[in-house]
């Protein structure tokens, strides 16, 4: 198991599209072992979601635990909603925006469908924290960030605070 890097915006790499997986590729030992450390370097943040995109992997998967025990791993591949209905309104953070959080706007029941780690397509419906973390991590494998929601002075704050913050980091 391994801890990986994660992208922090504003690189440029977090827009890339992610390509659709191939189900042969999560045959691979290799791709079992990423998905692997995916969930610890998720846990380790410590957050809730984590799409390969943060990962420099662009392929359309992401992990997924929104439990308080930290118990209920769910992986998505090739993830797409089907339905969607109502609205939610939750203060977002994300893992390649450190520190920063702001209130989003989501629907708040999704129906999605996905392939699981092993390729075994199933579907889901659900509502509230796991649909909008479902939604946000969609967003990062078609090279979208949650802060792209945000006005564009307040996004420029993000970048701005986030830049403050690596300079500081580094300088100490
Ligand atoms: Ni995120």
């Amino acid at each position: 198991m391994a801890l990986l890097p994660i992208l922090e915006f504003p690189d440029p790499r977090l827009r890339t599209v992610a390509a659709p997986v191939d189900p042969a590729w999560l045959a691979e030992p290799a791709t079992q072992q990423l998905i692997d450390d995916m969930f610890e370097t998720m846990y380790a943040a410590p957050g809730i979601g984590l799409a390969a995109s943060q990962v420099d992997v662009h392929r359309r998967f992401m992990v997924i635990d929104v439990s308080e025990e930290r118990e209920r791993p769910l992986v998505f591949v090739n993830p797409t909603l089907s339905a969607h209905a109502g609205e939610q309104v939750y203060q977002e953070g994300c893992l390649s925006v450190p520190g920063i959080f702001a209130d989003v706007t989501r629907a708040n029941e999704i129906t999605v469908q996905a392939l699981d780690r092993h390729g075994q397509p199933f579907e889901l419906r659900v509502d509230g924290l796991l649909a909008v973390c479902i939604q946000h991590e969609m967003d990062h494998l078609d090279g979208k960030l949650f802060v792209d929601y945000l006005s564009p002075l307040k996004r420029e704050m993000v970048r701005k605070k986030l830049a403050k913050q690596r300079r500081q980091h580094d300088a100490a």
